[in-house]
């Protein structure tokens, strides 16, 4: 069942959503070579904290046996998703991907960031520069009455055609009365299948693009997933609103 969102319902999304982005800005501003992936995550709870918010990765999915232990999920080069911060030192063109949710008065917003540590690693930055084209590529088709894989099929295209390979096992999602919600939103496929969009409608779209082949492993924390060759992946993710005038980012300002 897909719930589509009011006019009130997105403002309050918005809400969660914009906090979402103030924590991105501060992790952004204090990644640099020395610095752990756990003083990170510490710096993205204070200010979803701050701002009455609630880290909804902590602790999910409720009643686990091992739920996720931090606020951001924080991947290093070969990790694609759902690093677990560590004492794990950044280095100088480490490749870093990190994902926030928050949520506040009951509503979601989610987005992911990749960065070079640093600088001076152009491989990684043309991964990272095409990742977040894919996610505009895949939006520009985020219009009353196209299909998800209309988005799925242009990140994908934009991905291979760039030379890179798109992760199959996990997928963009609704958001907005929880964290995960239908439709699923694939990274790849045929175009015109899948639920239409609808006015109302609140997606997180995240391409997650390796820069070698798309087989991922497992790890043995029970979250960590690896590119299965070792190569490098990126992230991108943000959530959006379909309107009557086109998709409309929630997690940029
Ligand atoms: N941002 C992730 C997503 O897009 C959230 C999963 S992190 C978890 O699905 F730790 F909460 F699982
Ligand atoms: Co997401």
């Amino acid at each position: 069942m897909i719930a589509l969102k009011n006019e009130k319902e997105i403002k309050k999304i918005k809400e969660a959503s914009h906090i979402v982005f103030l924590a991105h800005e501060a992790i952004k501003k204090a990644i640099r070579p020395g610095i752990t992936t756990r003083e990170l995550d510490k710096i993205g709870e204070d200010v979803i904290r701050a701002n009455g918010a609630n880290p909804s990765c902590k602790g999910y999915p409720q009643g686990s046996k091992n739920p996720f232990p931090a606020t951001c999920c924080i991947s290093v080069n070969d990790e694609i998703i759902h690093g677990i911060p560590s004492d794990r030192k950044l280095q100088e063109g480490d490749l870093v991907s990190i994902d926030i949710v928050a949520d506040k008065d009951g509503y979601f917003g989610d987005a992911a960031r990749s960065y070079v540590v640093g600088g001076n690693n152009p491989e990684a930055e043309r991964l990272i520069k095409v990742t977040e084209e894919c996610f505009w590529e895949g939006i520009k088709n985020a219009v009353i009455g196209n299909r998800i894989s209309d988005i799925s099929h242009a990140v994908q295209m934009h991905a291979e055609k760039n030379g890179y390979s798109v992760v199959r096992e996990y997928q963009g999602h609704g958001v907005g009365f929880e964290m995960h919600e239908d439709p699923g939103v694939p990274n790849f496929g045929k175009p015109g299948r899948g639920p239409r969009l609808q006015e109302g409608m609140v997606i997180a779209v995240e391409p997650m693009i390796n820069e070698g082949e798309r087989y991922i492993l497992e790890g043995d924390d029970g979250w960590t997933v690896y590119t299965e060759d070792g190569s490098l992946a990126a992230h991108y993710e943000n959530t959006i609103v379909i309107t009557k005038d086109g998709p409309k980012v929630l997690t940029m300002d």
